[in-house]
C-alpha cells in the first residue's frame, strides 16, 4: 500500500482525549490518516519574524506529523489575507466582504512555494499526496516544479462558487489552471463540481474527455464529488464516555420543564448566526405561549480574530443576543444563552443529546459536520429534531431534516415551532433515516472513495488514451 501524505494549512492532531475544537476538517483528516501510518504536513500555528523552513516532526498515534512555522507577513498576507479575506468570503458568496489586494496574492503564492520546498524532501517515490482546502490550491503546481511526479489529489472542503461569481476574482484563471496540476480534484457535492466544470468549459475552452474527466490548459484532470462524513465509530465511543454523560445530565437538569434548542458553530459570518438569532426572536414574538418553554443555547467560539469582518460580526451578535435577552427575560428566567467558548467534542456530544432541536443554519457551507454529530448523539428512543439550512452541503444527504432557507428568520421560526411540536413517532422515523446516512457515509467511506479514485487515475488515463 502506498504511504499517504496529507497536507492542510491547519494541523491539529487528535489528543485522543476528545478536547479538539469546533472545525471538522482536522478531525476528519486525523481519521482519514488512521490505517495509513502516513504523514501529515502543514502549518504549526506559530509565527516567527522570518521564515526558517525548519520542520518540527512528531509521531502521534502512528502518524508522523510535520509542521513548519509561518513568517509574520505570511500570516497577514496568506492566512488572514488571501485565504480569509479573499477566497473564503468569495467562495461563501460574500462578494461584499471580498478584498482584493496584490500583497495578499503574493503572500499566498509565497507560502505555497515555501510549503512545497519544505515538503519536497519528505516525499518518497510511491507516496500519494492529498492536499486539502482553499489555502493550498497552487501547491501541486509548486511541487511539480520541484520534480514531484507522484499522484497528487486535492479536496476542497468549502463550496465552489457559481461560475459568474468566480469570474469576479482577479486572477481566477491562473487559480483554476493550478488545479490542473493535480491528478484528481474532489468537491463536497455534485453542485460544486458542476459549477467548476461549467467554469472550465466556458472560460478555459475545456471539454469533457471521459466520465469525470476534463481537458483544459493542455492537461487532463479527474474530478469527482465526495461528501465528507463524521468519524462515526470514534463518536460512538465518545458518546459512552463519563464526560459526555455528565454534560448530558447537567444540561437536562438545567432545562427541566423546558425544551433546549442548540447551535454550535465557529463564530463566522458564513454560519448565518444573525439570521438564526432573529429566527429565535421571531419564534418568541409569534408564540408567547412558548416563551417560558424554550431555551436556546448558541455556542460560538471566536475564529480568525485578526480579520475585521469577524470582529464586526462578533460585535453585531453581542448586541443582538443582549437585545433578545433584554426584551424577553424575566427575573427568574432568560430565553437565550450565547457562549463564546470552545467545548470538547465529548461535552458537545452530551449537550446535543440533551437538546430537543439541533439548529444548523449556515448561509453557505461546504458540508457541515455539526449536523451529522447532532444526529449521531441522539437517543434512538426519543431523538431530537434537526433543523438544517438547505445551503449546507449536508442538506443533499440529510433530506429528513427540516430544511430551511437560512436567510429567512420567519422560516427558521416556523421550523423551530414544527420541531418543538413534532410527535415522537415522526421524530424517530426522521432520525433513523438520518442516522443510517451518517453511519454509512462516514469519514472512512469518504477517504476510501477519494483515495481509490486517486490511485486509479493513471489507469483511467491509459484507458482513455487506448
Ligand atoms: O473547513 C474549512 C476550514 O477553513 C478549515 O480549512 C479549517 O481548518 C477550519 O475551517 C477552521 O478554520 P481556521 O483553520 O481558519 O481556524
Amino acid at each position: 500500500m502506498s504511504r499517504l501524505i496529507v497536507v492542510s494549512n491547519r494541523v491539529n492532531p487528535p489528543t485522543g482525549k476528545g478536547d479538539e475544537s469546533v472545525g471538522g476538517l482536522a478531525m476528519a483528516l486525523a481519521a482519514a490518516l488512521r490505517e495509513y501510518s502516513g504523514l501529515w504536513f502543514g502549518w504549526s500555528g506559530k509565527t516567527t519574524p522570518e521564515f526558517t523552513g525548519q520542520l518540527a516532526m512528531q509521531r502521534i498515534d502512528g502518524v508522523t506529523v510535520a509542521t513548519v512555522d509561518l513568517e509574520e507577513a505570511d500570516y497577514d498576507e496568506y492566512y488572514n489575507g488571501y485565504a480569509n479575506k479573499t477566497l473564503w468570503p468569495l467562495f461563501h458568496y460574500r462578494a461584499d466582504l471580498t478584498a482584493y489586494d496584490r500583497a495578499y496574492g503574493e503572500g499566498y503564492e509565497r507560502v505555497n512555494c515555501r510549503f512545497a520546498e519544505t515538503l519536497r524532501p519528505l516525499i518518497e517515490p510511491d507516496d500519494m499526496v492529498w492536499i486539502h482546502d482553499y489555502h493550498l490550491i497552487p501547491l501541486a503546481r509548486e511541487l511539480r516544479k520541484l520534480g514531484v511526479e507522484n499522484r497528487i489529489g486535492f479536496f476542497l472542503h468549502i463550496p465552489w462558487p457559481a461560475h459568474q461569481l468566480f469570474t469576479t476574482l482577479p486572477g481566477h484563471r491562473p487559480l483554476v489552471e493550478a488545479l490542473f496540476d493535480y491528478d484528481l480534484v474532489g468537491f463536497q457535492t455534485a453542485e460544486f463540481q458542476q459549477a467548476f466544470e461549467e467554469y472550465v468549459i466556458s472560460e478555459a475552452d475545456g471539454e469533457h474527455v471521459g466520465p469525470h474527466c476534463l481537458k483544459a490548459f493542455g492537461r487532463t484532470l479527474h474530478v469527482g464529488s465526495y461528501p465528507i462524513g463524521m468519524d462515526a465509530s470514534d463518536f460512538g465511543k465518545m458518546m459512552k464516555s463519563a464526560r459526555a454523560a455528565r454534560m448530558r445530565d447537567l444540561m437536562t437538569a438545567a432545562t427541566v420543564f423546558r425544551q433546549l434548542i442548540v447551535g454550535v458553530d465557529r463564530l463566522d459570518y458564513s454560519k448565518g448566526l444573525e439570521e438564526r438569532f432573529l429566527g429565535f426572536e421571531r419564534l418568541l414574538i409569534d408564540n408567547p405561549d412558548l416563551r417560558r418553554e424554550v431555551l436556546m443555547l448558541q455556542i460560538a467560539p471566536p475564529s480568525r480574530e485578526g480579520v475585521e469582518a469577524y470582529q464586526e460580526i462578533r460585535a453585531r451578535l453581542d448586541a443582538l443576543s443582549g437585545r433578545i435577552n433584554g426584551e424577553f427575560s424575566d427575573i427568574d428566567w432568560a430565553p437565550f444563552r450565547y457562549v463564546n467558548k470552545n467545548y470538547r467534542r465529548d461535552e458537545l456530544a452530551g449537550i446535543y443529546c440533551a437538546s430537543k432541536v439541533g439548529l444548523v443554519t449556515p448561509l453557505r457551507d461546504g458540508m457541515n459536520l455539526v449536523c451529522k454529530e447532532y444526529v449521531a448523539a441522539q437517543n434512538p428512543e426519543d431523538p431530537g429534531v434537526l433543523v438544517l439550512s438547505r445551503f449546507a452541503g449536508a442538506a443533499r444527504q440529510m433530506k429528513e431534516a427540516l430544511l430551511v432557507n437560512p436567510n429567512s428568520p420567519e422560516e427558521i421560526a416556523e421550523a423551530l415551532k414544527q420541531a418543538l411540536a413534532m410527535d415522537k413517532s415522526e421524530r424517530i422515523r426522521r432520525w433513523r433515516a438520518l442516522f443510517e446516512n451518517v453511519q454509512r457515509e462516514d469519514v472512512t467511506a469518504w477517504r476510501d472513495a477519494f483515495v481509490a479514485d486517486l490511485a486509479g487515475t493513471a489507469e483511467k488515463l491509459k484507458a482513455l488514451a487506448s
